[in-house]
């Protein structure tokens, strides 16, 4: 894709005006909505070529969040390998600190962000003491307060399930980029729960556009 609009280009101009960081979704999905057969392991969904395409996008975002079942099914490294460009600051949402310290995340080399509900002092790594939400998780609103007031202007939202669901419920997200496999799963949803009941207030996607990347398709659009 020349153009790579898929790419945050607006991002810097989003966080002048907002304090936030611009919120890209980004994710892998078996044609009916997939990311995984199984929860709590990791499925191959991708080609290599849409593999590339997100580290390209890994490379554009200042930094990279994901769930702690993410940290512990997959064991990631969130590195950008596929492409050249610099790595992005990786940061886990866990209420619990649950974080094993034999992850491929803890030998970061810019080393990890923990967004904890948890007051903890001499961790080895970062700590972000975040208030609780209503459901005793990491509230994202002051998640994004406090990464703004660290200048992260642009945060790419790689999964799981739960983490992609809870920016969609919010209304936290301002570009979603989906992989989409030609095969069929029959397994767990990318998203689930968004509690809402009228087909009006659903995220809907504006300005959408669609590349091929081998045999699968990435397809992104605006939320708001
Ligand atoms: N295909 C893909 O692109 C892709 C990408 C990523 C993951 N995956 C797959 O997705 C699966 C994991 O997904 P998952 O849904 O089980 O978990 P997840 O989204 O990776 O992590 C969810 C956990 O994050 C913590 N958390 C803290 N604050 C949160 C908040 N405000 N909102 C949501 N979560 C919050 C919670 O644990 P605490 O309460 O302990 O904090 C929560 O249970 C794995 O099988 C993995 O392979 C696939």
């Amino acid at each position: 894709m020349s153009d790579r609009s898929y790419l945050p280009h607006n991002a810097n101009t989003y966080f002048q005006q907002s304090s936030h960081p611009y919120v890209t979704i980004s994710y892998a999905q078996s044609l009916d909505g997939c990311l995984t057969l199984q929860q709590g392991h990791m499925s191959p969904v991708s080609s290599q070529a849409s593999l590339v395409i997100t580290h390209e996008l890994r490379a554009a975002h200042d930094a990279i969040l994901i769930g702690i079942n993410t940290v512990l099914s997959d064991d990631p490294s969130l590195t950008v390998r596929l492409v050249k460009g610099e790595n992005p600051q990786p940061v886990i949402l866990d209420s619990q600190l649950r974080f094993p310290p034999n992850a491929k995340l803890a030998s970061h080399p810019s080393g990890v962000w923990l967004a904890t509900t948890q007051h903890i002092s001499n961790h080895p790594h970062t700590i972000l003491t975040m208030p609780a939400d209503e459901a005793g998780q990491v509230d994202l609103h002051a998640l994004l307060d406090e990464l703004g007031r660290r200048r992260i202007q642009s945060l790419m939202v790689e999964g799981g399930t739960r983490v992609i669901s809870s920016f969609l419920r919010q209304r936290l997200v301002n570009r979603v980029v989906v992989t989409i496999a030609p095969v069929f799963a029959g397994g767990y949803h990318a998203v689930q729960n968004l509690n809402i009941i009228d087909w009006k207030h659903l995220p809907r996607l504006h300005n959408t556009q669609i590349c091929k990347a081998g045999d699968d398709y990435m397809l992104w659009g605006d939320i708001q």
